[in-house]
């Protein structure tokens, strides 16, 4: 009798703690779990039916020494053929979303809404209708980084007519998929599509601008996203009631040393608060302190006006506010520090920033991936969800891409499972500190066409045999590891430990 009391008062005791250390690694109900894909870099199929040509096509037709092993995403997963293996693999995983992205040359091939592709528009229909037939929700990109050439022949996104062309073509995916589709990203990642393709030639249409080209692009980016927003606020909310946003990755610049902390409170605004402080800030317009250093470079080289555009105070309250949620994407941290007398300043992002005399690195107890920039940082992701919410206040944040980098094909990738272990740790961690994240989402789905990279190093939970005419999608341990995660509600410590 004694001897069951004791068992019975242990368990209790011992359940408690169980559920005490659970507790802290569990989400809260209504978070939701998802995987990402885009189509340039799965669908294949480049030039079938009417489809016109994008800035990808022609970028790594024509420059294939800028892109690794001159490969290109003429075939790629061949999802535009296998689009059923993407919502079985999904569905297997029990994925609650599917992030994938519309190409805007496949839809529209004049890419104007004049003509609507019949092979374009039934490629999303049934990709859209086979996931709600699953309960697996999709969530759209209407733009990531695929623009038609026929744009790009015009200037794209330098161009200040783009806010109208991509609000024609918005205004087509919208009525087109509306019904169905709940969730919007307008725009995914603007600084790659201004700093990064604008700043060296690693990335499509490969146009070295800097200091010029990445400033319009970014103006018109918001304008454009903006307009977007605000068509689906106005004609389509009222009977769709879904959400629209944009995505941003977000970069966290750490300080080397104490002296630097402000270099990196002015690279996190430079190259996050710019395209970020327009739509969430309060006050809207770009931050203060990134019109203040453009200002003074541009004074310094001679330039008449600063290069950072001006927004028209009708501008800036037409663009504050567009959003129903604060997308971001995060995969690494940079550290950041003054650079040396006469030290070379590399390019930014991801190893210099000219303007503010600093050099990128990564931290020695930083791990890194099969890339030289990719530095991963758990930390970073609970200080940027902090960052967010110490910048523009409360907001609901779905993180709409985070992943690892491995070289190889590997199907044991613990490293990536310890990646995305440390990472939602992180983002649990900055829940804990008053962060509302919502929705948390790995890149990849699969493995795919990289841009730069090629097919050269690997996000995907499931293996793709690019050398197979069948692209077979194999899982990866990772795939186990998070559809525990997703099965559980909350982070599969045990599996790691048992399995490592
Ligand atoms: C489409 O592109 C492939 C190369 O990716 C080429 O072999 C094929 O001939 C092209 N088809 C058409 C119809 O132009
Ligand atoms: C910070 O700057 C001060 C003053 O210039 C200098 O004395 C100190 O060594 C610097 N600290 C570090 C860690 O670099
Ligand atoms: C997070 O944001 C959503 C949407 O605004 C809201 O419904 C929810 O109550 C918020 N959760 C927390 C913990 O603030």
């Amino acid at each position: 009798m004694l001897f069951i009391t004791m068992t019975a008062q242990t368990t209790v005791v011992l359940c408690l703690l169980v559920k005490a250390a659970w507790g802290e690694m569990k989400f809260p109900p209504g978070f939701r779990f998802g995987a990402a894909t885009a189509a340039y870099q799965i669908e294949g199929s480049w030039n079938v039916s009417d489809k016109a040509e994008s800035v990808w096509d022609r970028f790594t037709h024509e420059h294939k020494y800028y892109v690794d092993s001159g490969s290109n995403g003429d075939v790629a997963c061949d999802s535009y053929n296998r689009w059923k293996d993407d919502v079985r693999i999904a569905k297997e995983l029990n994925l609650h979303f599917y992030r994938f992205s519309i190409s805007w040359p496949r839809l529209l091939p004049t890419a104007f809404s004049n003509k609507i592709s019949d092979d374009g528009r039934n490629y999303y229909n049934q990709l859209i209708d086979a996931l709600l037939e699953e309960g697996i929700e999709p969530i759209v990109t209407l733009f990531h980084l695929d623009l038609p050439q026929r744009l790009q022949d015009l200037g794209g996104w330098a161009n200040p007519l783009i806010i109208d062309w991509f609000a024609n073509y918005a205004r087509v995916v919208f009525s087109l998929y509306g019904d169905r589709v709940k969730t919007w990203i307008t725009i995914n990642e603007p600084l790659l599509i201004c700093e990064m393709s604008y700043s060296d030639s690693n990335l499509a249409p490969g146009i070295e601008s800097i200091e010029l080209g990445n400033y319009l692009c970014a103006k018109n980016v918001l304008l454009a996203h903006a307009t977007a927003w605000r068509i689906y606020d106005e004609e389509f909310r009222p009977k769709y009631h879904g959400k629209v946003s944009l995505t941003n990755i977000l970069i966290w610049y750490e300080p080397t040393t104490g002296n630097d902390s402000n270099l990196g409170n002015l690279a996190n605004q430079l190259c996050n608060g710019i395209y970020t402080h327009p739509i969430f800030s309060k006050t809207g317009n770009w931050p203060q302190s990134v019109i203040k250093i453009v200002d003074e470079r541009s004074k310094l080289l001679g330039y008449p006006y600063s290069l950072l555009p001006e927004f028209t105070k009708k501008e800036i309250e037409f663009i504050k506010g567009t959003y129903d949620f604060f997308g971001m994407n995060y995969y690494i941290s940079k550290s950041i520090r003054k650079s040396l007398v006469n030290e070379h300043i590399p390019l930014w992002p991801l190893e210099g920033v000219p303007i503010l005399g600093a050099i990128l690195e990564s931290q020695p107890t930083w791990t890194s991936g099969a890339t030289k920039w990719f530095s991963a940082h758990p930390p970073g992701l609970r200080k940027v969800l902090n960052w967010i919410r110490h910048n523009y206040g409360d907001q609901e944040i779905y993180i709409m891409e985070n992943g690892y980098a491995t070289a190889d094909t590997e199907l044991e990738d613990f490293d990536r499972i310890s990646y995305l272990k440390d990472h939602l740790e992180q983002v649990l961690l900055a829940m804990k500190d008053g962060v509302n994240v919502t929705r948390y989402t790995i890149w990849s789905l699969m493995d795919n066409f990289e841009w730069s990279d090629g097919y050269t190093i690997k996000f995907g939970l499931y293996e793709v045999d690019f050398s197979s005419p069948e692209r077979t999608r194999t899982p990866r341990k990772s795939a186990e590891y998070y559809k525990n995660v997703i099965e559980t509600h909350s982070l599969s410590d045990f599996y790691v430990k048992n399995e490592l």
